[in-house]
């Protein structure tokens, strides 16, 4: 199995010596192209926490042919979910790993009920009673985006294999067409990003992973925000939420409580 492959590539152990404060578990929930991944890369360059993408963890395993990858490229390709006990398992190898220690952004999970009550118990388990942690409750942020603009987004994104990074041929092109400002990489379209796979992906999220939103609302956990703003606007209003609410450590040093 190439998982320490896949884990090279995604820099699982990197910034693992940080000294920094303790942010918590932060879920970005939104409709495809709402600007999760976008967003993700700045919150992780900002607190020095990692990115945890489903979507990207799946890609990787589909692009290095891992069993997994075999398992799952067409349900992917189709703009379905994939399988409940997949996705959780994959969270749990990578919320595993050092670096998430001071916490993480979950980019794209949990997309269904099931997996959301999931990560409840991981993160009570794994991290509040093994006393890393202040509290387990993520802070969980919603970007709202209108249904015509999130098409175009989506028709309009570049995404670079080598570094991940994300453009968007409308309103962040690359410097030069279709190359990589950061390194050169010719980028690529991603498979799912087809008309009708488009269509289907949004059904989805409406179905199965807008009820996530109602689930953490009830919790009063939730908190939405405009994302048809800039990218630095809605970075700020993120950012903004994080530093209000982030969990702390449990000897409550730092902790702000939950
Ligand atoms: P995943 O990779 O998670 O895709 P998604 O949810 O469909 O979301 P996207 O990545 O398309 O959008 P995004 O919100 O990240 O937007 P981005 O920042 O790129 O999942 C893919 C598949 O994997 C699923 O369909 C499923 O099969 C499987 N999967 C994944 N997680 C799973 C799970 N938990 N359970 C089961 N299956 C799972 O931005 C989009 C574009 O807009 C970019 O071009 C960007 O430059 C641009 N943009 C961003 N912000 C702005 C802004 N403010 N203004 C203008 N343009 C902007
Ligand atoms: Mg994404
Ligand atoms: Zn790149």
């Amino acid at each position: 199995m190439a998982v320490t492959l896949v884990q090279e590539r995604l820099g699982a152990s990197s910034m693992a010596e940080q000294v920094l404060r303790t942010i918590g578990p932060v879920v970005l929930l939104g409709p495809p192209g709402a600007g999760k991944g976008t967003q993700s890369k700045r919150i992780t360059e900002h607190y020095h926490i990692p990115q945890v993408s489903t979507g990207d963890l799946l890609r990787e395993h589909v692009r290095q042919q891992t069993p997994l990858g075999i398992e799952v490229q067409a349900i992917i390709a189709r703009g379905e979910l994939v399988p409940d006990h997949l996705v959780c398992d994959i969270v749990a190898w990578r919320l595993r790993q050092p670096d998430a220690d001071r916490g993480f952004i979950l980019d794209g999970f949990p997309r269904t009920q099931k997996q959301a009550a999931w990560l409840d118990s991981f993160l009570k388990f794994e991290f509040f009673e093994t006393g890393k942690w202040a509290s387990w409750l993520p802070i969980v942020i919603r970007i709202q985006v209108d249904y015509n603009k999130l098409l175009l987004r989506i028709t309009g994104r570049r995404t670079c294999p080598t570094c991940g990074a994300i453009y968007n041929v409308h309103s962040n092109p690359p410097l030069v067409d279709e190359i990589c400002d950061k390194d050169g990489t010719k980028l690529v379209i991603r498979d799912d990003d087809r008309d009708e796979v488009i269509r289907e992906r949004l059904d989805t999220y409406e179905r199965q992973t807008k009820p996530v939103a109602e689930y953490y609302d009830k919790l009063g956990r939730l908190v939405t925000i405009n994302g048809d703003q800039s990218v630095d606007d809605v970075s700020a209003a993120i950012l903004k939420e994080i530093d209000g609410r982030a969990c702390g450590v449990a000897s409550g040093t730092e902790a702000k409580g939950n």
